[in-house]
């Protein structure tokens, strides 16, 4: 088999309709529906160009290209993604239009004014400094640019509590933003106010409805030794091990019972 195996090029829990649709479709067709959906309100640059922030293992890049027509440039600091997604763009002979630079969020390499669009999918939790990732996107937008971001957050609402920092360690993530943070740092550095909407329901939701029958199975997986032995594999590529994972199910449950956590899709035009 390939070492780079087609689902890895996607790093995000995707977006659908419906629980059915999320469980029932190929994991990689729901993150390309969300990479769609997020990118939308950009559809007309076509021709430009856009900055991915925190860009993973490249499938995004690539399905990025593909919808607008624009010149991608993605920016990721881990070294085994950035050879990831460069060996995509090899395969896929995109070398003059995709180019991935290692590199962070909160110190983007480009000279000002220079993207007609700067999107973040499921990055903005890992960065130390969101309020310098947004400056730096404003700073490099060219007028009338578009900032794009799918980010998970806590309710703006909610205190720190065990959950929180449960789904913290579990996402790697020092620091999450509210709805609040992004409202406010976005009307400081655009001087205008973002779109937010909460499409909770169009993933978390359907990650919980499924980790509730994952939990059910688990209950009774001894009975199953074959698809007991698939999970071992699978978690064991995935270098994790059952009981880490069953309590990042429970994490990922609770959380969203207790609503806790939302994940947002912001916009803001510059
Ligand atoms: C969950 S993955 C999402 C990848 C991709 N956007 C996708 O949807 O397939 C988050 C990515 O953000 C990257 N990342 C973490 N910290 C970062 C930083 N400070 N600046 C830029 N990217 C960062 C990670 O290495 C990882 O590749």
């Amino acid at each position: 088999m390939n070492k780079f195996s087609r689902l890895d090029y996607f790093l995000n829990i995707g977006y659908a309709d419906s629980f059915f649709e999320y469980w029932l479709l190929n994991p990689g067709i729901s993150s390309k529906r969300l990479t769609r959906e997020l990118i939308k309100p950009a559809s007309n640059i076509i021709g430009k160009n856009i900055l991915v922030v925190g860009a993973g293992k490249g499938g995004e890049l690539k399905l990025l290209n593909q919808l607008t027509g624009a010149k991608i440039i993605g920016v990721e600091p881990h070294e085994y993604n950035v050879m990831h997604a460069r060996e995509l763009v090899k395969k896929e002979k995109k070398s003059e239009e995709i180019k991935i630079i290692k590199g962070i969020a909160e110190e983007l390499p480009f000279p000002d004014h220079f993207f007609s669009c700067v999107y973040s999918c499921e990055a903005a939790f890992h960065f130390e400094d969101k309020k310098a990732f947004i400056e730096e996107a404003h700073r490099v937008l060219k007028d009338g640019g578009v900032f794009i971001v799918g980010d998970i957050t806590k309710k703006s609402n909610r205190l720190h509590n065990k959950i929180i920092d449960d789904y913290k360690a579990m996402l790697n993530t020092k620091k999450f933003f509210t709805r609040d943070d992004y409202l406010t740092v976005i009307k400081d550095t655009f001087r205008k106010r973002p779109e937010i909407y909460d499409i909770t329901d169009k993933n978390i939701k359907h990650l919980v409805e499924g980790s509730k029958l994952l939990i059910k199975i688990f209950e009774f997986i001894e009975k199953f030794p074959l698809l007991k032995s698939k999970i071992d594999r699978s978690l064991k590529k995935r270098k994790l091990d059952l009981s880490t994972f069953l309590e990042d199910i429970r994490t990922t449950k609770l959380s969203y019972e207790k609503s806790l956590m939302e994940y947002l899709r912001i916009i803001c035009v510059k």
